[in-house]
């Protein structure tokens, strides 16, 4: 379980990234978070895996305050896939998935057998692309290493921020159904951020609406599915439903 309790964000410079956001997200589900460029999801993303820490206010999971957590066995039960993939540039698609593993100190030949599984599992061609470096790859094969890395060593939870985002239509229904399947089969718990509302409601159970550094609505996906208009979520929702 994922909580935010009245958390704010002040980065240096005094920018209000976050105002007293207060979200929870229960074990096995996952919750979207929805809103305009600049509203503050990475940030909330980055609060929760400990990157950066609030200015005030609480991050708690699994009941623990992450700032008692040792930030190294935090991240170990938290993938990340970083938006725009974020991979490192002078490792290999391969090196890139198996980087936890690598932390975790499995030997050469159970890391290999690992990313050749999740290659395939994202779509991917081992023999093909695993000893090529991001920038040998299209955007989409860099997404998609970015998620293998995420999921590498199997995390209860992970956080995805705009993981289909540079996709074909086609990839990306592909991708979401694979996710789809990965998380009923493995119950994890994940924070999805997609500017894309169809996304929020095909993959998500809960849909949080950010505007500004505040949570102005959320509920579950059947809620928010007959919100009125005039609501957040209603105006996200009013190009689709004129359509
Ligand atoms: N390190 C930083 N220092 C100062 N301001 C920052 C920093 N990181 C983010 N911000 C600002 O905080 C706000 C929220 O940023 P954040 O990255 O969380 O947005 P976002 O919702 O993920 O946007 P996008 O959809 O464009 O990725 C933005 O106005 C951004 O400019
Ligand atoms: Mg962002």
């Amino acid at each position: 379980m994922i909580q935010l309790i009245s958390a704010s964000k002040t980065y240096p410079g005094g920018h209000r990234a976050l105002v007293e956001v207060d979200l929870l997200v229960e074990t096995g589900t996952t919750l979207a978070l929805l809103g305009t460029s600049g509203c503050g999801k990475t940030t909330t993303l980055r609060l929760i895996n400990r990157l950066i820490e609030p200015t005030s206010g609480e991050i708690r999971v699994d009941g623990r305050d992450v700032r008692e957590v040792d930030p190294i066995e935090l991240r170990r039960g938290i993938g990340y896939v970083v938006q725009e993939a974020g991979l490192f540039p002078h490792m290999t698609a391969a090196e890139n998935a198996e980087t936890v593993p690598k932390l975790l100190g499995w030997s050469a030949e159970q890391r290999r057998q690992r990313s050749a599984e999740l290659f395939a599992l994202v779509g991917l061609d081992f023999p093909v692309h695993g000893d090529r470096y991001p920038s040998q790859l299209s955007g989409g094969q860099r997404q998609r290493v970015g998620l293998a890395r995420a999921l590498a060593a199997d995390p209860p939870i992970v956080l995805m921020d705009e993981p289909f985002g540079a996709l074909d239509a086609i990839t990306r229904r592909q991708l979401q159904a694979q996710f789809q399947e990965l998380k009923a089969r493995l119950g994890k718990t994940v924070v999805l951020v997609t500017h894309d509302v169809d996304e929020a409601f095909r993959l998500a159970d809960r849909i949080a609406v950010l505007a500004d550094g505040r949570v102005t609505q959320v509920g579950s996906v059947a809620e928010l599915g007959e919100a009125p208009p005039d609501s957040p979520i209603g105006a996200l929702l009013g190009d689709r439903r004129a359509s």
